[in-house]
């Protein structure tokens, strides 16, 4: 059945409407807190946000710069506006949150320059209660077929000082720790960037939505203006940002617009500004939880490649695969399974196909089979996306055969062609590629070094998760990531959807670890996971993803009463809230299970300990529930004591209120049970 997701329709109000001829127009959002205006300024097209008469973007400038043709930034006159309003609900296939509601005002403006070479340029504003996107569109016009676009003119100019949360602007990466400065003291930034008011009643978000055969965004600050931000693409090894061919849409620029920080991440800004799924068969799709053969390379006591350390033998597999049937685990990852490994790093290092002679493949797919558990190959390309490309076929026909139905990739290496970057066009035609043949052969996809996350998984649900941050991962090898990162990623990476960042560490000192080689140049030995138990299990709750893993040795769940909640913990829900948030501080979030009535809450803090009251009004009316209770205890703490942990259950219902007490870099999950 075609466009499941797309399932009903519930108003749809059309007021499609040529309006007068004037040169500023305003498009409010449904619930009139927000104002879009675009003008034209001396020919030139501008929007600006506002909410109420209060500006958060002020008057800030659109266009393009093209190679060897004038700029298409000025002389323009209006020649037309479309105005429409939408109210429709449509549901997702997996997700946070189930139905999603599509309700905005839409304006588009049809402006040609008045000069010749009288060129066409339109542009496309929706606004909803939660935020706005707009779009360029070129439309097919004689004169104007092929597009170098050297430089995208979007102007960003906020209106005031705003704390910001960013990463710096980079064309490669985006595993590296969030800042929190001023906004006149931020150079650059990848998105989403996000911002808070210093009155706490404005917060905004700046990304973008459907990021398809274009460069991705890196923001830049405008020279000579402290708060105003602009537009700067990931180039080609040409310095060309985007080779292209009218007609063509751009991104959505997207700005998620809440009174509360909770509000950013209750928004679905970005999934409305995608396109509905187009996947005719939807039935092979299946959020899961996962354990698998990844941590002991981290941390240096195993090995990818093959030798006395090898991790992803037939062995340790069968291991893996009996611990996931007995403890409600999905799926197991291999990594290191196949031939390759001792390149990394080089091109053409990697084969798809051949498995290393301690990995019988067919043998390992066929036990897990025989036990309920799917397989997730691994595809580490090392940045070569054309050798890639070459294997694909044959790689992804092999999976099918067998009956593996789960890939993760991976691209931790310089990208080949030489001089193209993770992030420019290039790679985000690629990362696409892979997703829409994997989609042919059945196969889900988890991607690490991905091109940012921008809604594309309402359009190919197979598009589940991927990574995008500095993940678990870095606690093995590095200075690890602090208590506050996991307090930002909620207001930043991940408003522009999950993320695989693998939580679930219970040996937090790597005691039982055994012997460690050192393997990356980051480790100075020190390396540790800088949260408490309780944490980690919160971590499930307050961290979307479709895929989530309990990424500790298998051994080290072995007798923890702990682990209970990663066995019972859903991975698609009906409903998400944010009770309580203070970007990099704290934050509550409770989700409902889709397939029963239970809620899960978790709530996590950054280095500082705190008491939260939390009212469960949330829950059903009429319902008990059984609280069990994962929680710091009174002198928990992630530095000095990180693994005690309360196991407590108690009965409760809507009306009831839970002190919840968090430990300095600690946490707590709860699972609400409920009982008739
Ligand atoms: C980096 C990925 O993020 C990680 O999950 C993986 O284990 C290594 N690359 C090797 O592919
Ligand atoms: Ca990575």
């Amino acid at each position: 059945m075609k466009n499941l997701v797309a399932s009903f329709l519930c108003v749809v109000l059309l007021q499609a409407c040529i309006q007068p001829k004037t040169s500023e127009i305003t498009v409010a959002s449904p619930n009139q807190l927000y104002q879009l205006v675009f003008r034209l300024q001396d020919n030139k097209p501008f929007y600006q946000i506002k909410k109420q008469d209060r500006d958060i973007i002020k008057a800030s400038q659109l266009g393009f710069e093209l190679k060897n043709e004038k700029a298409l930034k000025d002389h323009f006159k209006i020649l037309d506006i479309k105005q429409e309003s939408h109210d429709e609900s449509w549901e997702q296939i997996w997700g946070e949150q189930k139905k999603i509601r599509d309700h905005y005002n839409l304006a588009k403006i049809f402006l040609q320059e008045s000069i010749a070479p009288y060129r066409k340029l339109n542009l496309i504003f929706k606004v909803y209660d939660d935020g706005l996107g707009f779009r360029y569109e070129i439309p097919r016009q004689e004169g104007l077929d092929s597009l170098l676009i050297t430089k995208e003119l979007t102007e960003f100019n906020l209106a005031e000082n705003y704390s910001t949360w960013f990463i710096p602007a980079n064309f490669e990466s985006y595993e590296m720790l969030y800042q929190n400065k001023p906004l006149s003291e931020v150079a650059s930034a990848n998105t989403p960037v996000t911002f808070e008011s210093a009155d706490q009643s404005i917060f905004l978000s700046i990304h973008e939505a459907n990021l398809t055969d274009y460069a991705g965004m890196t923001l830049n600050k405008k020279s000579g203006e402290e708060l105003s931000m602009v537009a700067n693409l990931v180039p080609w090894p040409d310095g060309v940002k985007v080779k292209a061919k009218a007609p063509m849409q751009s991104p959505w620029r997207t700005i998620q617009l809440a009174s509360t920080a909770g509000g950013l991440i209750e928004s679905s800004l970005i999934l409305n500004l995608n396109e509905p799924n187009k996947l005719a068969d939807v039935s092979w799709i299946h959020p899961l939880k996962y354990v698998g053969v990844w941590w002991g390379m981290h941390l240096g006591t195993n090995t990818w490649t093959e030798g006395p350390r090898h991790g992803a033998t037939t062995k340790e597999m069968h291991k893996y695969i009996d611990f996931a049937a007995e403890n409600n685990i999905n799926a197991v990852l291999a990594e290191g399974w196949n031939s390759g490994w001792e390149k990394w790093g080089q091109p053409k290092a990697f084969d798809f196909v051949t498995a290393c002679n301690d990995f019988d493949l067919e043998d390992i797919v066929a036990y897990a089979a025989q036990k309920n558990i799917a397989i997730i190959g691994h595809h580490e390309t090392g940045g070569d996306a054309p050798y890639y490309e070459l294997q694909m076929d044959t790689a992804f026909q092999r999976y099918q055969m067998l009956g593996v139905h789960h890939l993760k990739t991976g691209y931790a290496g310089p990208i080949q062609p030489k001089g193209q970057f993770h992030h420019g066009q290039y790679m985000v035609n690629h990362y696409r590629k892979v997703v829409e043949k994997a989609a042919d052969y059945k196969l889900t996809v988890n991607a690490h070094e991905p091109i940012k996350p921008t809604g594309m998984r309402r359009t190919y649900p197979n598009m589940m998760t991927r990574e995008g941050a500095r993940g678990m991962e870095w606690n093995g090898w590095s200075d690890g990531n602090p208590p506050e990162h996991h307090v930002v990623l909620p207001f930043t990476r991940i408003l522009a959807g999950p993320l695989d960042y693998t939580p679930g560490v219970f040996d937090l000192l790597y005691h039982k670890a055994g012997k460690r080689v050192k393997w990356n140049d980051q480790d100075k030995g020190t390396s540790r996971i800088n949260t408490t138990l309780a944490k980690q299990l919160a971590l499930y709750v307050v961290f979307y993803s479709p895929m989530q893993m309990a990424c500790d040795l298998v051994d080290n769940y072995k007798d923890q009463p702990a682990f209970q909640f990663i066995h019972d913990v859903p991975v698609n829900w009906e409903y998400t809230k944010v009770l309580n948030a203070q970007i990099g501080q704290y934050i509550t979030i409770v989700r409902k299970d889709i397939n029963s009535n239970d809620w899960y809450l978790g709530a996590v803090s950054n280095e500082k300990g705190r008491e939260l009251q939390i009212k469960l009004d949330f829950l059903s009316a009429n319902k008990r529930y059984k609280a069990e209770i994962y929680a710091d205890t009174e002198d928990s703490d992630w530095k000095t004591n990180p693994y005690p942990i309360d196991i407590t259950t108690q009965e409760v219902n809507r009306d009831d209120v839970l002190t919840v007490k968090l430990a300095p870099g600690g946490g707590q999950a709860i699972r609400f049970k409920a009982l008739e």
